[in-house]
């Protein structure tokens, strides 16, 4: 598996070339690799991938998270291969697009109906306006740290860097119209009284509450969420979990079947599209009627339009997705094999004596420099980011990708991965 003796070919140098000059920064969005290990992925299968020097990679990013099956999964490639047969896109409904909003609610405690989007920004975008439209109100209150896609009301005190005494937002992006700022109240994570305090001045003025279950990687603390629900439901305001991370990847159902707590909203992405571009809002039928088109021109009607919505192709790969994770023993066995993997990392940092931790859930965690409990976003400051960094460097010098502050296990990782993946970790850790 090691790729580093392997050295970067002609034709990877070539296109990363080409890729510096055509994209900025040459690539796709926020994250890039250092230069010298930069790479060009060719092709996937299950949990490996390749790059056009021929260098073999462990994913751990799969794809930030859709890839939960693994690349290229035999039912998922016979769905969309069928799909393609009979057209790509109509922008109508389609026996594909129909029964997955069907399994969604089947799956999901809060979905009654479901609306599709492409992105999960664009999710969470829409699930705010409805939420708006249904109370008439326009502000969101959402928790420093909580990452809710790239639109100008979730960008915001996702990563300050000093932040402000909430509730005060601030912008994470340059180009974000300062108004949006003042409609936006900021709550620490896993902090109930600040929460109920909020609601408590700010309840009238708020169209919903919009929360990560489990905020990045930080899992809720006992009673949280269902205090964050019976607080929301006293004051009569939307709560919305954004399970674009956490949909079909914790349970079947989501945070909300692992924890127990249904919310009126929730996003998905990810997971739901099958590594196509597909995300969704669902929920509860009185809100979700705002975006039905027979209300237009009522004080409620949500414009919501999107080219691809519903994709078929994509709805294909969601739903044969979805039929493979309803096989018996799916979640115990990638609980296991991700468990495995946490504890192996967690007892490895003990054995070196490395200041540090491991946080999150078997499916999706990482490792923090730092010893302070990791509960909210303001304890997270105290990680070594640098050290962070190094050691994904570390990491990937030596075949192993990971996202920056997270590692995704998938079906397909098996126990030898595992034991691969834990040498690398400690030889990692061992060069910081
Ligand atoms: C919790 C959460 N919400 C929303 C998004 C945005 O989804 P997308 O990247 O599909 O726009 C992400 C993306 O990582 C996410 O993790």
């Amino acid at each position: 598996m090691t790729s580093e003796p392997t050295p970067r070919s002609k034709d990877e140098a070539d296109l990363l070339d080409l890729a510096g000059r055509r994209l900025p920064g040459g690539v796709l969005g926020g994250s890039r690799q250092r230069d010298d290990l930069a790479f060009v992925v060719k092709r996937a299968s299950g949990a490996h991938l390749w790059d056009w020097s021929g260098r073999e990679y462990i994913d751990y990013l799969l794809g930030s998270g859709p890839m939960f099956l693994g690349h290229g999964h035999p039912a998922v490639t016979a769905a969309v291969t069928e799909q393609l047969r009979d057209g790509t896109t109509f922008f109508m409904v389609t026996e594909p697009a129909i029964r997955l909003a069907d399994e969604i609610c089947r799956a999901v405690p809060c979905a009654e109906q479901v609306r599709f989007t492409s992105t999960g920004s664009e999710a969470t975008f829409f699930a705010l306006r409805a939420a708006r439209a249904f109370r008439h109100r326009d502000k969101i209150l959402k928790f420093e740290g909580g990452y809710h896609g790239s639109h100008d009301y979730a960008l915001m005190s996702q990563t300050p860097k000093s932040p402000k005494a909430f509730p005060a937002a601030m912008p994470d992006s340059a180009g974000i119209p300062h108004v949006i700022e003042g409609e936006v109240l900021i709550a620490p994570y896993n902090d109930l009284p600040t929460v109920e305090a909020l609601l408590a001045v700010h309840a009238d003025s708020l169209a919903a509450v919009i929360v990560e279950p489990f905020q990045r990687i930080i899992p809720p603390r006992e009673g949280f969420l269902e205090g964050v629900r019976r607080v929301t439901q006293r004051y009569e305001i939307p709560l919305i979990f954004d399970e674009v991370v956490t949909g079909f990847r914790f349970a079947y159902g989501g945070a909300q079947e692992h924890y127990g707590v249904t919310p009126d909203l929730a996003t998905y992405g990810k997971i739901v599209g099958g590594g196509f571009p597909l995300a969704a809002v669902a929920g509860r039928a009185d809100i979700m009627s705002c975006f039905d088109p027979r209300t237009m021109g009522t004080s409620t009607f949500v414009s919501q339009v999107g080219t691809l919505n519903g994709n078929p192709v994509a709805a294909a790969a969601g739903l044969a997705s979805l039929a493979a994770l309803r096989e018996p023993g799916v979640y115990d066995r990638v609980r296991g094999i991700g468990g495995a993997l946490m504890t192996g990392l967690a007892d490895l940092v003990k054995r070196l004596g490395v200041t540090a931790q491991v946080v999150g859930h078997p499916t999706v965690f990482d490792v923090f420099f730092t010893d302070t409990p990791i509960l909210d976003y303001r304890a997270t400051l105290t990680n070594d980011n640098r050290k962070l960094t190094r050691f994904n460097e570390a990491c990937l010098k030596r075949g192993v990708l990971k996202g920056h502050s997270k590692i995704y296990v998938s079906c397909a990782h098996t126990e030898d991965d595992v034991k691969r993946m834990l040498a690398v970790f400690e030889e990692a850790l061992k060069e910081l």
